[in-house]
Parts: structure tokens; sequence; C-alpha cells
């Protein structure tokens, strides 16, 4: 089963206009990236310059989050409508730093997954577990209750148009990476999971990343890993080398 190989750059709360124009006249001057999508996620104030500048080669310009109304009285967010109004057709869902710093809960995603589907907008969903939780042996569980909550109403068609990303909180911006045994086992077991639900065929259609603390002197190991399809890059893409160091490590 050929998979489809993804590696998105996730910029955080990272980068003005200007350093946005500089970090993206870099990605332009790397021409070698066949074996995989690549994909970057600049700030809300960026995205319309990226896209601009992106739009004519094949590295995918994709939001770092999005609100779960279509408009309204909520200032100070950004609705799935506005984001495909700029021609944006990928945001991360229900990263842990969104789920830890602005309280979004298992319901808050769900919410946000339903609305960027209607508005025609892929997802990368992201979950992970705390080290505790793997102290505990109760990664398996927390990693299966973030899924079902927030993703389990979907039909199979909707499925088209998830992309799953693995960020156990303990391995991101930690300079610690979950060992390549670690990741395979949770992805293998991910898949399972999402077996059971719909179907075997279904499952192992769907691009499962791996994210935290993924460098170019780790990715070619994580990357070959059976049920690992690519990664959802911090740190690392911020600097242009690095990153397309990892994009080329499949
Ligand atoms: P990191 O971040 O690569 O800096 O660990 C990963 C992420 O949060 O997506």
């Amino acid at each position: 089963m050929t998979r489809k190989k993804i590696v998105a750059g996730n910029w955080k709360m990272n980068n003005g206009l200007q350093e946005t124009e500089i970090l993206i006249n870099e990605l332009l001057a790397e021409t070698n990236h066949s074996g995989c999508e690549v994909m970057v996620a600049p700030s809300f104030v960026s995205l319309k310059t990226a896209i601009d500048s992106l739009n004519d080669n094949d590295i995918e310009v994709v939001s770092q989050n999005v609100h779960q109304s279509n408009d309204g009285a909520y200032t100070g967010e950004v609705s799935a409508k506005m984001l495909s109004s700029i021609g944006i057709k990928t945001t991360i869902i229900g990263h842990s730093e969104r789920r830890e710093y602005f309280s979004e809960t298992h319901e808050i995603l769900k919410n946000k997954v339903d609305i960027s589907l209607q508005n025609s907008i892929k997802i990368i969903f992201c979950f992970g577990e705390e080290l505790k939780d793997r102290k505990t042996n109760n990664h398996f569980n927390i990693i299966s209750n973030q899924i079902s909550e927030s993703l389990f109403h979907l039909s199979s068609s909707d499925w088209n148009n998830i992309i799953l990303a693995y960020e156990p909180i303990w391995a991101i911006g930690t300079g610690e990476t979950a060992s390549s045994d670690q990741v395979q086992e949770m992805h293998s077991f991910i898949r399972n999971f999402i077996a059971q639900k719909y179907s075997n065929e279904l499952a192992q259609k769907i691009s499962i990343l791996y994210g935290g603390s993924v460098k170019p002197n780790n990715a070619k190991e994580i990357f070959s890993m059976t049920d690992v399809d690519g990664g959802l890059i911090g740190g690392a893409s911020l600097k242009s080398k690095d990153f397309f160091s990892i994009v080329n490590s499949f």
C-alpha cells in the first residue's frame, strides 16, 4: 500500500512578514523534494503572502488553527470560511499547545473538524500523550480517546480529508524524541484502532505523521518505520537547510 508521504513545517508563533519572506525564498531555492508532499504553516498574518509566493510551487501553505464557527462575534478569531477565501486547503487542528494553553476540548476540536470539512478544508489532526500517561502505561487509552472523541463521528468518505499526527507531548520542543520502536508501536496501534471502527482498507490509506523533535539526524530512522508516513516538524522547520534535509529523508 503506498500512502501519501508528507512533511509539514509548523512555524508556530515565529516569523514576522520579513522573516517569512526570507524563509520562503530559501524554500523556493530548494528544488529537490520529489519523495513527499511538503507543507508549511506560517502564522495567520503571513498566510496570504506565503500563498502568493508559493502558489506555483508544489509547497502547500496550511493554517495552524481555525475557529469552530463560520463567522460572528468572536474577537480575534479566524474562520474556515476566511481561510478558504484566501486559498487555504488544509489546517492543523488539535495541536497539544492549543489543547493545553487554549483549553481546546475534544468537543471543540470535533466542531473545528466539522466546520473545516464543510468548507472543503483538509485536516492534520494532532494528538499525543503526556509523559505521566506513558509512565503509567495509559498512553494507548489517551490516544484512542483523543481520536475517537473528535473523529469517530466522521463518515468513511470524510476520512479522505484527514491526516493524523501523533505528537507525544514529552517529545515536543524538548529535544527528546520517541524511539523509532515507540513511534512504530503507536502508529500501528492507531491504524488498527481505525481499522476496527471503519475498515482495514480505510486505515491503510490514512497518512500518520510523527511529530516531536524530528531533526535531520533522526528523520531517516523514524521515516523508515512501516506505519510512519512523514512528520510534523516544529523547531527544525524554521531553518530551511534542516527542513529540507528532513524532507529528503525518505
Ligand atoms: P518540535 O515541534 O519539532 O519543535 O518538537 C513539533 C510540533 O509541535 O509540531
